[in-house]
């Protein structure tokens, strides 16, 4: 098993939909393998095939308490969201520290595939619900905060690429190569 690396927003290739999944091979069986120790080694309760840059429909979902119910789907389709509607605090794996409040359908029915290609459906609701939405809008190239202002999802951006610029800059000085070429200390 390998570990994977999560694109961080605003990273253009987590705004792209993915493909359908159509060979059901030991290299799925793999790639759902890293996604789900990728996933847990976060830690998040669920993760989407594009934000390791693979863009196929693909998530892993996990919201137990143990963290022992690894649930796979594989080409989910929802097949009906209830007209309630409730509001939860999200946060992404692709976002870190950010969290904000959207309002979305309280429950949902999805069907997916298995890693074998055999279907099945599955009904949720509370953080799963929110979880199953919020993967398989990763598929459609969203990110939850396209549901929020464009002002909020602005200052987020901002925010996220000042940090990621800032991580750069720590990792460049403290790479060996800039050891050798400065020398001095
Ligand atoms: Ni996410």
């Amino acid at each position: 098993m390998a570990q994977l690396t999560i694109l961080r927003y605003p990273d253009p290739r987590l705004m792209k939909p993915s493909e359908p999944v159509e060979v059901f091979d030991d290299a799925l069986k793999k790639l759902v393998e890293d996604m789900g120790e990728t996933m847990y080694k976060a830690p998040g309760v669920g993760l989407a095939a594009p934000q390791v840059n693979v863009r196929r429909r693909i998530i892993v979902v996990d919201t137990s308490e143990k963290r022992d119910n690894l649930m796979v789907l594989i080409n989910p389709e929802i097949i009906s969201l209830s007209e309630e509607r409730k509001i939860y605090e999200e946060g992404c794996l692709s976002l870190p520290h950010i969290y904000e409040k959207v309002e979305r359908p309280a429950q949902v029915k999805v069907k997916a595939q298995d890693v074998h290609g055999n279907w099945f459906e599955l009904e949720g609701d509370g953080l799963l619900a929110v979880c199953l939405q919020h993967e398989i809008d990763h598929l459609k190239g969203t990110v939850f905060v396209d549901y929020l202002s464009p002002m909020k999802r602005n200052r987020i951006k901002t925010k996220l690429l000042k940090e990621e610029r800032e991580l750069k800059k720590v990792a460049s000085t403290k790479s060996p190569d800039r050891n050798k070429k400065g020398g001095k200390r």
